[in-house]
This record gives C-alpha cells, structure tokens and sequence, in this order.
C-alpha cells in the first residue's frame, strides 16, 4: 500500500512587512534584498498569534480538503523550530484543540527539512498499516526569534504554516522516492544563541544548499527510477532564489515548472515547502498523476527530497 497526500490546507497571517518597510528599521534596500534573495514581503504574525495559533488554522484546512473527521486522525506531527514553548509539544496543543482525541502527537525538529521528515515519518506508519491517516503541519513563528538589529537574517524571514493529512492513495500514486540526511558537523553555521536569536553564517549556508539540493533531486528521481523529463513540477524550499534557481537548472526544468512564493512569504522554514505546495495546488497547477519533487535544506545541518506522484 502507498502513502500519499489526500488534503492540504495553509495560514499566512494578515500583517505584510515589505523590503521597504525594513529599510525604515535597518541599514538595508529593497534593491539588495531583491536581488540577493528574491524576497519582497514577508508575513509577520501579531504578538497575540503563536505557533500552535497557525498551525491550527493550516490544520482545520488540510482536514477539510481530506474529507475526514480529527476524531480520524491517528498522528499529528508538527514540523517546528519555534514552537509555543519546549512542552508540551505544538503537536500535543493540537490534539486536543482539534479534538483529535485517538491521536498520538509529537512535534519533529528538522528546521526547514521539518516537513520532509514529517511526511517520511507518516509513510513508514501509514504503509506498515499502523495508522491509517497521518496529518503533518510544517509551521514557524520565526518573528519571534529574528534579531530585528541584525541585518544579516532579518529581512530573510516570515511567519505561516502549511499542514497535509497523509493516508493511503490508489497504486502507483503517492510517495515513490525519499532521501533524508543530516551533518551535525554543520550546526555552527546556523543555531539559535542564548539570547535567542537565530544566527547564520549565510555564504556556508548558501554553499551547502546549492550543492545538497542539487545532488538529493538527482538521486531521488532516481531512486524513484524516473529521469528528470518525468518531473512536473518542483517545490524547493523558499529560502533564496538563487538556492532554488540552482536545483531547477540541475533538473533542466523550465521556470514555469518550479514553486516561486519567496518573493512574498520570504524564508518560513518547516512551513514553506508545505505553503509552496498548497499554493500552487490551488492555483490549480498540480494534477492528479503529476510527479512531483519536494526538496529541502535547513539549520542541523538537514535535508531532504522527496519524489511523490499527486492523486488520491
Ligand atoms: N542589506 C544590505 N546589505 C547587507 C544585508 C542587508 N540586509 N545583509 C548583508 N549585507 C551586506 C554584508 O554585510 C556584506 O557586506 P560587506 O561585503 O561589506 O561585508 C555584503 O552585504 C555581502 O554579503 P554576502 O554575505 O556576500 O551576501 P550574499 O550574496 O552571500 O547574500 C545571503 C547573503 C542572502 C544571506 C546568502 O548568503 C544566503 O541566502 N545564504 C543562505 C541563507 C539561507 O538560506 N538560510 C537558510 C536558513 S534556514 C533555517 O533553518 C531557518
């Protein structure tokens, strides 16, 4: 049996802080931001939002769309780095406000992989009959932990979050491919501090990035047994679009078969393969039996890529 996505569902809060408004704060432009990393806007929750707050709105959504009951739900994994607080976890917080009451919960640290994961997670539940649906919730408040006096990371983020329910879909549809992986001997270069705040070192970050996203597409396309003329679409983490650039020309895919929300979501972590994802699935460019690539990188160092084929 194959474990795929049946329901999708995303929140980006109301409030928009433009490149412009940054300059306002900081010694930054519109013109620098734009042209080292794409972004333009990015959504910031209010004080009184927290991460469970999102994750509950993207949540209600994905269920909705799966066409189940919470009380269905068998797990709940939320994908975080800024959760409410250390515990209970977000995904303890969800359970009960969804009243998904026979569903085990844990919260899954991977930063910006968080999702992937998260997904891979579920499928090894799901394909071994354990559980049958699985809703999974890429989710960050990453306001709360930007330095707003460092220049260097606080125009690359923003808030959201994006949620699937997992369960089992026909033959052939569903996750057909995975790689994940994780050097810890990279965490230096992006942690949050004492105070905290997240600190990166942006050129290894960047470095890393592009070579690791460029290789797990590859190999996952492989794995999967197709070559790159069977991708469809691919979803890249929404971190810079020179990163997501680089995977899309190791794939030779043309532009309009890439995922672009980084202009006005900016950097949302675990939450922006989800919110991609959502996105373009309601703008109606994803079909059923369209094979897909998610591909991620984050502070771990994490990643992850995944090859799944779209349907029910
Ligand atoms: N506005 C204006 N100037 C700036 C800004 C800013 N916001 N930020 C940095 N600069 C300056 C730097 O101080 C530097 O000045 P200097 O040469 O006088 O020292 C200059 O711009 C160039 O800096 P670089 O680091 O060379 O710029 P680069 O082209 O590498 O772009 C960036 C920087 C955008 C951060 C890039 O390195 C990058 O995207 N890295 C990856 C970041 C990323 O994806 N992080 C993922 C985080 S995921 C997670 O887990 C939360």
């Amino acid at each position: 049996m194959n474990a795929g996505i049946i329901g999708v569902g995303k929140f980006s809060p109301e409030k928009v802080l433009t490149n412009f408004d940054l300059e306002k704060m900081m010694d930054t432009s519109d013109e620098w931001i734009r042209t080292r990393t794409g972004i333009e806007e990015r959504r910031i929750a209010d004080k009184d939002m927290d991460t469970s707050d999102m994750a509950y709105e993207a949540a209600l959504k994905a269920i909705e769309d799966a066409d189940i009951k919470p009380e269905e739900i068998d797990l709940i994994l939320v994908a975080t780095v800024t959760p409410d607080q250390p515990f209970p976890s977000v995904a303890c917080m969800l359970q009960d406000r969804l009243g998904a009451k026979k569903a085990a919960a844990m919260d899954v640290s991977a930063a910006c992989a968080g999702f992937m994961y998260g997904v891979i997670t579920a499928k090894q539940f799901i394909e071994t009959n354990a559980y049958k649906y699985v809703l999974i919730i890429g989710v960050e408040k990453l306001s709360k932990i930007t330095n707003w006096e460092d220049r260097n990371t606080a125009v690359l983020f923003g808030d959201g979050a994006g949620a699937a329910v997992m369960g089992p879909v026909s033959e052939g549809r569903g996750v057909l491919a995975f790689e994940l992986g994780a050097d810890g001997s990279g965490g230096k270069y992006l942690y949050e501090d004492e105070n905290k705040h997240i600190i990166m070192n942006g050129r290894e970050v960047f470095k890393f990035a592009v070579r690791q996203m460029g290789e797990s597409c590859v190999n996952v396309i492989e794995k999967a047994g197709l070559t790159k003329e069977d991708v469809n679409f691919l979803i890249p983490h929404q971190a810079n679009i020179r990163i997501m650039e680089a995977s899309r020309q190791r794939l030779d895919l043309p532009i309009e078969k890439m995922s672009k929300t980084v202009h006005k979501y900016g950097n949302t972590s675990s939450a922006s393969i989800p919110m991609a994802l959502v996105e373009e699935y309601e703008a109606g460019k994803i079909k059923d039996d369209d094979v897909i690539v998610l591909v991620g990188f984050g502070g771990g160092l994490t990643w992850g890529a995944i090859a799944l084929k779209w349907g029910r």
